[in-house]
């Protein structure tokens, strides 16, 4: 399936999870079997393209992309988690969202410094997630020069933001 197909397979929801939000709903791609296994197979391309050692996700959402992408690509997955979640000791970086706050988690120890470790998420909105989740990585060793995202939103202008911070970004669609 080519990213017009998927596109197709992405549900609109308004007002969701606040009035205003016109939220672009995953669910409904994921269902469809050849959706996902098309939207793993292009992104994993590009981590390929890209050089990655190792892949790293966001939770939620990131995790489902991100550890397939893996999978595919027999890299290992690093979960960047929500607060309170790792039973080791971590770093941690609080963001802005589009709606609200949030703070990001890794262990440390799970990078070896110099790995070249490729973000993949669902979805850029306004970047910071992806800023969060970067900071976080680098600051633990690794090198970040690629994210790769399902949807872009483009009007959010995070895509911008990652190349002000070095980071190529690539989505499946607009
Ligand atoms: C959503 C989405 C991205 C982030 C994008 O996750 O999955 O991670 O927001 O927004 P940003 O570019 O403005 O940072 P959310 O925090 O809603 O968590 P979830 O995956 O647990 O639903
Ligand atoms: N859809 C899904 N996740 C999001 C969105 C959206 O429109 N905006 C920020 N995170």
């Amino acid at each position: 399936m080519t990213p017009d197909d998927l596109k197709a397979l992405v549900r609109t929801v308004p007002d969701f999870p606040e009035p205003g939000i016109l939220f672009r709903d995953i669910t409904t791609l994921i269902g469809h079997g050849a959706g996902l296994a098309a939207c793993v197979g292009h992104l994993a391309e590009r981590a390929r393209s890209g050089g990655a050692d190792l892949v790293a996700g966001m939770e939620a959402r990131g995790f489902i992309f991100g550890a397939a992408v893996a999978a595919r690509l027999e890299l290992g997955f690093l979960p960047v988690r929500k607060p309170g979640k790792l039973p080791v000791p971590t770093i941690g970086v609080d963001y802005a969202l589009e709606y609200g706050r949030d703070r990001l988690e890794i262990d440390p120890q799970a990078i070896r410094p110099g790995q070249n470790v490729v973000l993949v998420d669902d979805l850029i909105a306004t970047g910071g997630t992806a800023l969060a989740a970067a900071e976080l990585l680098r600051r633990a060793g690794a090198i970040v020069t690629h994210a790769l995202f399902v949807i872009d939103l483009p009007d959010l202008h995070g895509a911008a933001r990652l190349r002000d911070a070095g980071i190529k970004v690539e989505a499946l669609m607009d």
